[in-house]
């Protein structure tokens, strides 16, 4: 029998944010990638815009899944080896704080070069530190080394489960895939 308070899968709230983070972050690779080999024009700086809500948009997302998470525990992992279990907690750790981290590095580092951000062209965000291009630089810099350590992070964490269920093939994949149903939830 499965008890109730220990919850076999992610619930519709934490799938439907894991996977719309998803595509917003591959989004911010696409557009990051693009945008930094452009010449200046105004469709750079439309292009960077983009980049930059998009990537504000996971911070505020991250935060709102962040709080669920404590109030909506995950599922606990199946009985591995506990370096296993230890890789997967490291991954997600490092994952969620470089989803909190990569926007504060963007948006701190926008605005360093006097690029204040206006989220979708209406919330005018405040700009904490004035402009010096030397600190922007060094901000930017991070930024963009940091998202090259997400892009790791993200194929061994996407490597991972694509092993657990075609090698393994157990039900890692599926407790966060939409509409699997957890094994004995029936
Ligand atoms: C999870 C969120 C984010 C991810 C994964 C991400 C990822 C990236 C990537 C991969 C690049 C290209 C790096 C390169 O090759 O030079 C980039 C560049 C950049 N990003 Fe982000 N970004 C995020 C959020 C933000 C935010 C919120 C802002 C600003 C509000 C921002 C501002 C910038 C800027 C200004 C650059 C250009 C840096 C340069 O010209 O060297 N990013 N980002
Ligand atoms: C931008 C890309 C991705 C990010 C930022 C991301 C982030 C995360 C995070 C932070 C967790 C931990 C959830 C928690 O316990 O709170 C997680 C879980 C999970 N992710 Fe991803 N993920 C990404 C892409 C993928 C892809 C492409 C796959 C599949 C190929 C995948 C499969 C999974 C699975 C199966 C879990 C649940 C693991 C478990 O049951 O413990 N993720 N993801």
């Amino acid at each position: 029998m499965v008890r109730r308070d220990t919850p076999q899968a992610y619930d519709g709230i934490a799938r439907s944010i894991h996977w719309l983070t998803v595509l917003l972050v591959a989004m911010l690779f696409g557009l990051g990638l693009y945008m930094t080999r452009l010449d200046y024009s105004e469709w750079k700086v439309q292009v960077y815009s983009w980049h930059e809500w998009t990537g504000l948009t996971v911070f505020v997302l991250t935060g709102f899944r962040l709080a669920w998470r404590l109030t909506h525990p995950p599922p606990p992992l199946p009985p591995s080896a506990w370096i296993e279990q230890l890789a997967a907690h490291a991954t997600h750790a490092i994952l969620y704080a470089l989803m909190l981290v990569l926007p504060m590095l963007g948006f701190l580092g926008s605005n360093a070069f006097g690029f204040p951000v206006k989220w979708f062209g209406l919330v005018e965000l405040p700009d904490p530190i004035g402009k010096d291009e030397t600190l922007g630089e060094a901000l930017l810099l991070a930024h963009a080394w940091l998202g090259w350590l997400m892009g790791a992070a993200l194929l061994l964490h996407a490597g991972a489960a694509l092993f657990h269920h075609f090698v393994r093939r157990d039900p890692i994949l599926g407790r966060m895939l939409p509409g699997v149903k957890p094994p004995g939830s029936e």
